[in-house]
């Protein structure tokens, strides 16, 4: 089946969706997404979206704040216009129905700001403890009354579709793309959809690692799709750890929001000593990767399996009113916040790097566009500062929408023909144990080997078994039936392979990236993306 529309995104978080709206001021949209629509990184962002809001604050604050946090790698341009453009979009944020916390002393009419680590000041807007579900409520709200956006869900993009796959790389449309090809898990068919602009929003990669705070959608397919394309990747051995995801044997990937030590609380050892001040004047509060790696530090040291964080010396019903999701879940596990400190373990959380795009969204393809989370724009350098991430998605969005409209009227539909998806006479698997043996061995590997701490005999090592483990993949993918689960192990094998290779190319130590056979930040040379295509 063919489906022919001006605009195919892929993803329905805070990227996609908010790209959707706009988009459907200029013509079709429609909107593919693995599960359902909600399902998304967007739907369980807890902190909130930093933007300057309060008089004592500055845009050149929250700039030199990203900056610091991002290690010498940012791209100072792209970091001034995402914060100064960050309060317009907030604005329109609003207008779109999300409803942020309020400070309720200040009489209803400021926002209640919290504070993360790596900001000098109070800026990031919130809906107490559950802002990216609130996000996803106001914004699909708002996208279903638009009469020209489609949303498919169920649906999982399995490869892009270039004009070089169709004309032989014969033209010079070649290096653009026209489409996806899309699996429909359900029913079991593949969709060819056919686009003036494909929009890649499927955000980022967590489950390439054992422990993460990242729901199940996050396997960097849009990642493993644009770089099979041709498309160039960048900085993707700058993996976050966020600090502190709950520690508890029958909790799966829960976060413990780093607003939490916004708040205050303090991280301890499990003998109930403080431990921080070692590593970095704020302490507890210090940017992700110091805190990250202290705590890892710490860990190795003593052998325990978790360490603690504290904010029982707080008011109770502050807590309570202020984080009711986290202290819903802990209770759940037994742990009363208000009372007890709770277990906590680093955890991969967020991608920095991504698919190279431009300032205005545009990737090294043709009419292929990246937004968010997949994205590597240059804001966040080595080390993304705490709740930058839903700010640049919007930004971004804003961007690309502001590109495409200036010459939309201009671009034709163009005639070709795409053939329908090949299934190579796949035969149905009797071994599916490959597809699980595969996923958990990966995810293993990337969690031991290239993990916060690395060493170039660990990286090798690493590089070594995913290359075995992706040729294993690559036989079987030729072979079998697609299913969702064998397209989402192809990709994190891609993703884990990228990752991997990136991490070895830097010989050095910056931001999130630390090997310990090159312990130092490089000299200048080293101030420069890494950048991969295949
Ligand atoms: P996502 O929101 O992840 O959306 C991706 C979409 O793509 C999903 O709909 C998914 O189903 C779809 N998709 C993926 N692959 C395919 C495919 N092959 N075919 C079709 N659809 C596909 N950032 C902040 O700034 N502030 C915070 O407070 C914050 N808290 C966080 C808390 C948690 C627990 C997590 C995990 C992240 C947090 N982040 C936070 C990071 C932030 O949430 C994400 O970076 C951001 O939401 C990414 O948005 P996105 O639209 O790019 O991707
Ligand atoms: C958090 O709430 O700690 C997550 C914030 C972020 O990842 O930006």
């Amino acid at each position: 089946m063919e489906t022919q529309t001006d605009f195919l995104i892929l993803g329905s978080g805070i990227a996609g969706l908010s790209f959707a709206i706009k988009a459907a001021e200029l013509g079709t949209v429609v909107v593919v997404t693995k599960k359902g629509k909600f399902e998304s990184n967007t739907n369980y962002a807890q902190g909130g979206i930093a933007a300057v809001q309060d008089e004592e604050d500055s845009f050149a604050s929250h700039i030199q704040d990203t900056l610091n946090c991002g290690a010498d790698l940012c791209k100072e341009e792209v970091v001034r216009f995402v914060v100064e453009e960050g309060p317009e979009r907030i604005k329109e944020l609003v207008q779109w129905g999300v409803e942020f916390t309020r400070d309720k002393s200040g009489g209803n009419s400021r926002y209640d700001l919290g504070r993360e680590g790596g900001h000098s000041r109070r800026r990031v807007l919130h809906a107490k403890d559950l802002t990216g579900r609130e996000i996803e409520r106001a914004l699909n709200e708002h996208v279903s009354r638009k009469k020209t956006v489609h949303i498919y869900e169920n649906f999982i993009a399995i490869d892009l579709i270039m004009a070089s796959f169709v004309t032989g790389g014969q033209n010079k449309s070649a290096n653009r793309c026209i489409g996806a090809y899309v699996f429909d898990f359900h029913n079991n068919r593949v969709h060819t959809f056919k686009a003036k602009y494909v929009i890649l929003a499927t955000g980022g990669c967590g489950k390439v690692y054992l422990v993460t705070t990242n729901p199940d959608i996050a396997t960097g397919d849009g990642i493993a799709m644009a770089y099979r394309a041709g498309a160039q990747i960048a900085n993707m051995e700058f993996i976050q750890f966020h600090p502190t995801c709950l520690y508890h044997p029958d909790a799966k990937a829960f976060l413990i929001s780093e607003a939490v030590r916004g708040e205050g609380a303090i991280l301890k050892l499990k003998s109930g000593e403080t431990f921080m001040e070692r590593y970095h004047p704020m302490k507890s509060l210090a940017p992700r990767d110091v805190v990250a790696k202290a705590i890892d530090t710490e860990l190795k040291k003593s052998g325990d399996d978790y360490v603690l964080l504290d904010i029982s010396h707080k008011d109770r019903d502050f807590v309570i009113s202020r984080f009711p999701n986290i202290y819903e879940k802990c209770l759940l596990y037994g742990i009363d916040m208000a009372r007890d400190p709770i277990p906590v373990v680093p955890a991969a959380h967020y991608l920095c790097g991504g698919v190279l795009i431009n300032e205005h969204g545009e990737t090294s393809i043709d009419r292929l566009f990246a937004l968010g989370e997949v994205a590597c724009s240059g804001l966040h350098g080595a080390n993304r500062l705490a709740s930058n991430s839903l700010l640049e998605a919007i930004v971004f969005a804003h961007r690309a929408f502001l590109r495409i409209q200036k010459d939309f009227e201009q671009i034709r539909d163009e005639d070709i023909p795409i053939p329908p998806w090949d299934p190579r006479g796949a035969t149905e698997s009797d071994e599916s144990i490959v597809v699980a043996h595969n996923w958990d061995e990966i995810r293993l590997c990337m969690w031991h080997y290239v993990g916060i701490v690395r060493s170039d005999k660990r990286l090798e090592r690493a590089d070594r078994r995913i290359d075995l483990i992706s040729r294993e993949i690559d036989d079987y993918y030729r072979n079998f039936v697609i299913t969702r689960d064998l397209l989402e192990l192809r990709n994190i094998a891609t993703v884990a392979a990228i990752i991997v290779r990136s991490a070895r190319m830097r010989k050095e130590s910056r931001g999130l990236h630390f090997n310990i056979d090159f312990p130092e930040r490089g000299d200048v040379h080293w101030r420069r993306d890494t950048i991969m295509a295949k």
